[in-house]
């Protein structure tokens, strides 16, 4: 359970730095959220699951997303979990883009939960 622990702490930090604004979450234009979808399908699905359901990375259902917080969740996504195999993406994505895929996985995710099936 040592990487739960991990991330209870980044949770823990996170509000340290403050939240996104309202403005730049609706910075992102249909076109962006298109390219951030196969992102997430494609890129982090390379690891977590082209469904999400897990890989080498943990499963990411939406409850569990819900679970983490939006703030804990665009800081892990930007910034990587150190000494994991879970990169940060900030060279590649704004802040914007990390908060829009922290929503979409918490909200419009495909795989809704690990509980049912
Ligand atoms: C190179 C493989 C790899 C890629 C690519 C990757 N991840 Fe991960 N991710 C991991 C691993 C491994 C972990 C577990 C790290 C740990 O806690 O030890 C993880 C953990 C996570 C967690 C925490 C999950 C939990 O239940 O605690 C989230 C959220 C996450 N990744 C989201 C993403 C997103 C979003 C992307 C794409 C932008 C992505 N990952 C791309 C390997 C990857």
């Amino acid at each position: 359970m040592l990487r739960r622990h991990r991330l209870a702490l980044l949770c823990a930090l996170w509000p340290l730095a403050g939240p996104a604004t309202a403005a730049e979450q609706s910075a992102i234009d249909p076109a962006r959220e298109a390219e951030l979808e196969t992102l997430l399908y494609q890129d982090c699905g390379s690891c977590h699951g082209m469904t999400l359901r897990g890989g080498l990375g943990p499963a990411l259902p939406r409850d569990r997303m819900q679970a983490l917080g939006a703030d804990a969740l665009s800081h892990v996504i930007l910034h990587g979990i150190p000494g994991s195999a879970m990169p940060g993406w900030k060279a590649l994505i704004s802040e914007a883009d990390a908060r829009w895929l922290a929503d979409h996985l918490q909200t419009d995710n495909r795989l809704e939960t690990l509980d049912k099936d």
